[in-house]
């Protein structure tokens, strides 16, 4: 582990690096904690102050399974603080992680890369000294070759600084553990001298044998979007066999336990459902159409628009099961919808179907009662026109039909008889897929799945 003491190599490298990442949202946070806990100095820049206040003051302001506990350790030994100076934070460090947001844009598919390129001119603008500023956000290719020349613009003489990718691939609900053991580490456009300062940054994961792999800066680049797409189009495949399994009379349930026992396929993302949603595979997978289009690569964009249709059509396919079981009409029913975050173990509501077949169902008339264990606060703040119960009883209390739209253990393990008494009509939809459907018919419960025969 490193000591806080910093020496050079005979490469001139600085050893430890003393680390900055700019940007202390998902990402960001859960980065800078990690690269903590692996002994390194970090500072976290953001430009946010009240999530730098909270962050210095231990509070996570979002919800991720283990991370409160790494930060305040981090914090207390003094290995990690946050400011929103980024002057200060460039000049006393010397490997500078990218961590900002690149969301969809407001008119259109392509990725907003402003805080990107904000970051970088940042970060070039005020280096003191020779460093290494590294890329982590999923952006389109060809952003790195531009965000290059904007280093060389604005650094300043003398300085020598070079800019590579090394993408993320950390799932939220699981941030802390695939940041510290990561899969794969990904390192793009590195020298001789960068790629030796980030093997000495991840000198704890490749100990443990993650794979790294050193490659140009489209393909690293590429790597990040092709991943999401490809569980994007996993997750859509399995879904449009849903639609045959439900025309046929099979089970897609059973059917992905039998084809995911073929290693080449494996059984993972093969849970069909309410479909994809959160704050990267939908955006993702639309950054990437819009790229590829823009590259003449079009065969890539219209396997895209179909993994993103047949995507949208399971929230319609939902809300017609919902709409069937209150016998044609949603108006002035009530509707008990369990989950609001985007898949469990997080508040994320971003493009979360849950949320929208909700918001859907409340717009064409039905009274609408939405409960999730964590994301109330975060739902209620984008949806709040819809009502908000504090528990799982209260969301189905007088329901017409119960719509689990999320996966959280407490939904599955409720008991079907409990809530059968507190319901208007016993239907339930279970849009996951992850119920023992059995026991809630033997409780008098009529049980809707998708890819399963009405
Ligand atoms: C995803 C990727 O899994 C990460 O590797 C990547 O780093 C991250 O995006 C990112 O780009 O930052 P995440 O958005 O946290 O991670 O969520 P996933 O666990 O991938 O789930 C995505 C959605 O797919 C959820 O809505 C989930 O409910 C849905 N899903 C997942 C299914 O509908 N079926 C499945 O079988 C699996």
């Amino acid at each position: 582990m490193p000591d806080s003491t910093v020496e050079t190599t005979t490469d001139d490298r600085p050893t430890p690096p003393r680390i900055t990442v700019l940007g202390t949202g998902y990402l960001g946070a859960t980065h800078a904690v990690a690269m903590a806990q692996l002994g390194f100095d970090v500072v976290g820049v953001d430009t946010d102050p009240a999530k730098i206040t909270a962050l210095a003051n231990g509070k996570v302001p979002f919800y991720e399974p283990g991370l409160p506990e790494l930060l305040e350790q981090s914090l207390a030994s003094g290995r990690l603080r946050f400011t929103t100076d980024v002057a200060s934070a460039v000049a006393d460090g010397d490997v500078h992680f990218i961590c900002v947001g690149t969301p969809q844009s407001k008119s259109g598919h392509a990725a907003n890369l402003s805080y990107v390129e904000a970051a970088t001119t940042a970060i070039a603008r005020h280096l003191t000294h020779d460093a290494v500023i590294v890329g982590k956000s999923t952006v389109p290719v060809g952003t790195a070759a531009r965000l290059r020349e904007i280093v060389a613009q604005q650094a300043p003489a003398g300085v020598r600084v070079e800019l590579v990718w090394n993408p993320e691939f950390l799932r939220e609900g699981k941030a802390v553990h695939d940041t510290l053991h990561p899969d794969r580490i990904v390192l793009g456009g590195v020298s001789a001298y960068a790629e030796a300062v980030l093997r000495e940054v991840y000198a704890g994961p490749i100990a443990e044998g993650s794979p790294v792999v050193v490659t140009d800066l489209p393909t690293a680049e590429l790597v990040k979007v092709s991943a999401n797409a490809f569980l994007a189009t996993k997750i859509s495949f399995i879904n449009a066999i849903a639609g045959v399994c439900e025309a046929a009379g099979a089970d897609v349930t059973v059917l992905a336990d039998a084809i995911g026992h073929d290693k080449r396929i494996g059984r993972q993302f093969l849970d069909a459902g309410l479909g994809f949603g959160g704050g990267c595979l939908p955006k993702d997978i639309r950054a990437l159409m819009h790229r590829a289009g823009e590259l003449g690569a079009h065969r890539a964009v219209g396997l895209m628009q179909q993994v993103d249709e047949i995507n949208m059509g399971q929230r319609d396919h939902v809300i017609a099961m919902a709409t069937e079981a209150c016998d044609g009409s949603v108006l002035n029913r009530r509707i008990g919808v369990l989950g609001a975050a985007f898949k469990p173990h997080t508040d994320d509501v971003r493009d979360s179907p849950a949320l929208n077949v909700a918001a859907a169902l409340h717009l064409r008339g039905a009274q609408v009662t939405v409960f999730d264990p964590q994301a109330g606060d975060t739902a209620r703040a984008t949806f709040p026109t819809l009502s908000y119960a504090t528990s799982t009883q209260e969301a189905v209390e007088g329901a017409d039909v119960v719509l689990l739209l999320t996966e959280w253990d407490e939904f599955l393990q409720a008991d079907p008889a409990q809530l059968a008494a507190l319901v208007g009509s016993a239907h339930l939809v279970d849009a996951r897929g992850k119920i023992d459907a059995a026991t809630w018919r033997d409780a008098g419960w009529s049980v809707r799945t998708l890819g399963r025969a009405a």
